[in-house]
């Protein structure tokens, strides 16, 4: 695991799109995993501003996303189908048939996850997967004990899940108890993993999941094992972590990240050079 702490929020969603970015330019048949949640809307609005100002091409990516809300359809604005149209697919010029989320109301649910694992291994399997951490220290819905080598299937939605994603739904008890989601082994996967966390609440969570001990109660621990992942953090969300100077020392002089810390220095410090704001997407 590679730990990137940036000075606030904005800087490290900033980042997190720069590497995708780039993965995207150097190679655009890039299969994209992609991670719903409040945290990577400015990622996507950030993607969203790179394809209008300097023309980002998503033509020719494929995506997966982790997971979907079962019951739901893609109509539906809880769902995640929905959330991923709005935040980044009709936004920029990906080819939708491109794009995929599991089908939360499929006839067969069972057939739907194994049909998931199986168009992901057509694709030639996903080159990036971008994550984002939940409170109960899940990637995906792979809540407190899933096995560390599940495959796509359904979960039942954790008490802390409900209580972080249920606000979200009018009323909170219309948010599905069960989701599709990816398995941590179909995580473990992809060639490289991008997790991006912010804000004070997921400190604890974070410091868990890069310095704690690996456990299936908490999935996010699960990344120690894979052989490319960058965790790109803000201070608020580093705060708990016991070996920060060690990981700043990384980002401020190892070759890899050279090229980054160029395009992000600005005569002010350390912030981007634009604005990317929300207002400018579609709805
Ligand atoms: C949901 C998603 C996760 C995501 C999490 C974080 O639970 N299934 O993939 O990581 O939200 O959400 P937020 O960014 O809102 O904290």
């Amino acid at each position: 695991m590679e730990i990137v702490i940036q000075p606030n929020a904005e800087a490290a969603t900033d980042l997190v799109a720069r590497v995708i970015a780039r993965r995207l330019r150097e190679n655009p048949r890039l299969v994209i995993g992609l991670a719903t949640g409040r945290t990577m809307e400015a990622v996507y609005a950030r993607l969203v501003w790179m394809h209008r100002e300097e023309g980002l091409d998503f033509s020719g990516c494929r995506t997966f996303n982790l997971d979907e809300y079962v019951g739901l359809p893609g109509s539906h604005p809880n769902s995640y189908r929905h959330y991923m149209n709005h935040n980044l697919f009709l936004n920029v010029n990906v080819d939708l048939k491109n794009t995929h989320l599991p089908n939360g109301v499929a006839e067969d649910i069972e057939a739907e996850c194994r049909n998931y694992e199986k168009l992901v291994a057509q694709c030639g399997g996903i080159d990036l997967q971008l994550l984002g951490v939940g409170l109960a220290g899940h990637l995906g819905f792979n809540e407190p004990v899933s096995s560390l080598r599940s495959r796509t299937r359904v979960k039942v939605l954790s008490p802390v899940t409900r209580a972080q994603n249920s606000p979200l739904f009018a009323p909170p008890d219309e948010m599905p108890r069960r989701a599709i989601t990816m398995g941590v082994g179909t995580i473990l996967d992809a060639r490289q993993c991008l997790l991006l966390a912010t804000g004070e609440d997921k400190a604890e969570i974070v410091a868990r999941m890069i310095e704690g001990p690996v456990t299936s109660m908490l999935s996010a621990t699960a990344l120690q094992f894979h052989p490319s992942c960058v965790v790109v953090l803000d201070e608020a969300a580093a705060a708990r972590l016991q070996e920060t100077d060690y990981y700043r020392w990384i980002f401020e002089n190892e070759p890899q990240w050279q090229s980054y810390r160029a395009e992000m220095k600005t005569p002010n410090g350390h912030s981007s050079k634009h604005k990317f704001p929300a207002a400018q997407i579609k709805n």
